[in-house]
């Protein structure tokens, strides 16, 4: 299966099924006591990951500007966040782990901060009131060190022969930036990455323009459309760029590390087409810009949907490409509220793969499902329900992919082809540049087909083991 490519990290390893009971509810009310105060929280309430994110505040821009040298790993970071606060604010956390910080100002006064973990916590000398708009900046430097997550793999900053790949789920981007390092808040990003000459620093969005001076490069890259900070990318490596602009005005960038250019040509070059087909399925393609990062980073194991311009850890196969693509609608243009519900990014580019097969010659959907079925009850893929993966250390698993992809193909049984893709159309439309939860997933299906989708959905997302009746 392709899947197993972009998760070998995850194969190696058990799979710890941990089971975490902790509804919505928990989660909003995780952010309760502190909310009635003053001091910002040091989490969102996730329930798989409980210090990521900050509440108090809404990061509106984030400003990078990175300085990186592969060969000392070294890097310059400043980071000027443009953020609102929610709530009157005397006290407020990002989350940024590793690097030495050099300096932290909070509008153009020094701020107090101390550092515990990923949390860095920030006072401010003046108290920001509720909707003070307020800039943070945040100098650093240091060698950058991804973070193991709980299933084993690593993200953030991850060195490479040549440069770096960087890619953030669920967790990395504090290793490289201070962040509200969740998917609930989404923010518009500028990039001014320096690397030594003859490297190339790609992030997301529209590319700006590139200067060279004293043996160094300076890459600008804007992304306009919000943008959760795991989605953000700044590799870096020696690369082969092609730029161009589709029929439908998406300005495309490739980088491709020319040791994987032979084997990528033939499927970047179906990139054009397949976003196509998919704005065609899904509705139009949610951002200005797209393109690849194709690198060699053996020591990853799995590509990223990083906004606008996925990272491959070595040259991707067409539905590999097909999949990363699919999430610039699910899971980056409509964003998660909770990491539980991971199965709306992963069910659903998997379910695009399906798709794509069955209308490009391939297998159906229905026959990816059978061999699904077919797979004996103590097989991986019924270890835990994909609506409730039960710890971060799951989220990645076989079930999220794979059974959140039957549990789409059950629906399009159940409401038929026609509404099926409504529904689908419908979720990236209405949520546009936004979020969606598990719920009203449920119940945006339901309006569109007239139909109790309950049980359905209770069998497919959320009951333990291999469900009795396909
Ligand atoms: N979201 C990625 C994809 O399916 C996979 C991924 C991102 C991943 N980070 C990971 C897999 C960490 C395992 C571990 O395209
Ligand atoms: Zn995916």
């Amino acid at each position: 299966m392709t899947q197993a490519r972009r998760r070998t990290a995850v194969l190696r390893r058990e799979a710890v099924i941990v089971t975490v009971p902790v509804a919505l509810a928990a989660l909003l009310a995780a952010a309760g006591p502190a909310a009635a105060g003053t001091i910002g929280t040091s989490g969102v309430g996730d329930p798989y990951f409980p210090l990521a994110g900050n509440g108090g505040y809404h990061v509106e821009h984030y400003g990078l500007t990175l300085d990186y040298d592969p060969a000392s790993r070294h890097l310059d970071g400043k980071a000027v966040l443009t953020a609102r606060a929610t709530r009157k604010l005397t006290r407020f956390d990002l989350d940024f782990k590793g690097l030495k910080i050099t300096g932290l100002k909070v509008g153009r006064t020094v701020a107090e901060y101390r550092r515990s973990g990923q949390e860095l916590v920030v006072t401010p000398r003046h108290t920001l009131h509720k909707g003070q708009v307020f800039k943070v900046t945040v100098t650093y430097k240091g060698t950058p060190k991804p973070v193991t997550d709980p299933d084993g793999s690593l993200d953030g900053w991850i060195p490479t022969d040549d440069g770096a790949f960087v890619a953030g789920e669920p967790q990395g981007a504090m290793t490289w930036f201070p962040a509200n390092n969740h998917p609930l808040d989404k923010s518009s990003y500028d990039f001014t990455l320096t690397v030594p000459k003859g490297r190339t620093a790609v992030a997301n969005g529209v590319y700006l323009g590139s200067r060279t001076a004293h043996g160094e490069t300076t890459f600008r890259w804007r992304q306009r459309e919000p943008m959760a900070a795991y989605l953000a990318t700044a590799t870096v490596g020696k690369f082969k760029v092609e730029r161009y602009t589709t029929a439908d005005g998406v300005q495309v960038y490739n980088a491709v590390d020319p040791r994987e250019a032979a084997a990528a040509a033939p499927v970047l070059k179906k990139l054009p087409s397949v976003l196509k087909w998919e704005s065609r399925i899904f509705g139009p393609y949610p951002f200005r810009a797209a393109g690849s990062i194709v690198d060699r980073a053996p020591d990853v194991g799995y590509a990223l949907e990083t906004q606008t311009r996925p990272v491959y850890d070595s040259a991707p196969d067409l539905s590999t490409l097909v999949h990363e693509s699919a999430h610039q609608w699910f899971g980056d243009s409509v964003s998660l509220t909770s990491w539980k519900d991971i199965w709306l990014n992963e069910g659903f580019a998997t379910y695009a793969e399906w798709l794509y097969s069955e209308q490009h010659g391939g297998d159906s959907a229905q026959k990816s499902f059978d061999a699904l079925y077919a797979r004996p009850a103590a097989d991986d893929l019924w270890a835990f329900p994909p609506g409730d993966p039960g710890s971060g250390a799951n989220i990645f698993g076989t079930p999220v992919y794979a059974r959140g992809a039957m549990a789409l193909h059950e629906l399009r049984t159940a409401v038929g082809d026609q509404v099926f893709y409504r529904i689908l159309r419908s979720w990236a439309t209405a949520h546009r540049g936004g979020h969606g939860t598990t719920a009203q997933f449920v119940r945006l299906a339901e309006r569109e087909s007239g139909q109790d989708l309950d049980s359905l959905f209770q069998t497919w997302l959320y009951s333990a083991g291999k469900p009795n009746t396909p």
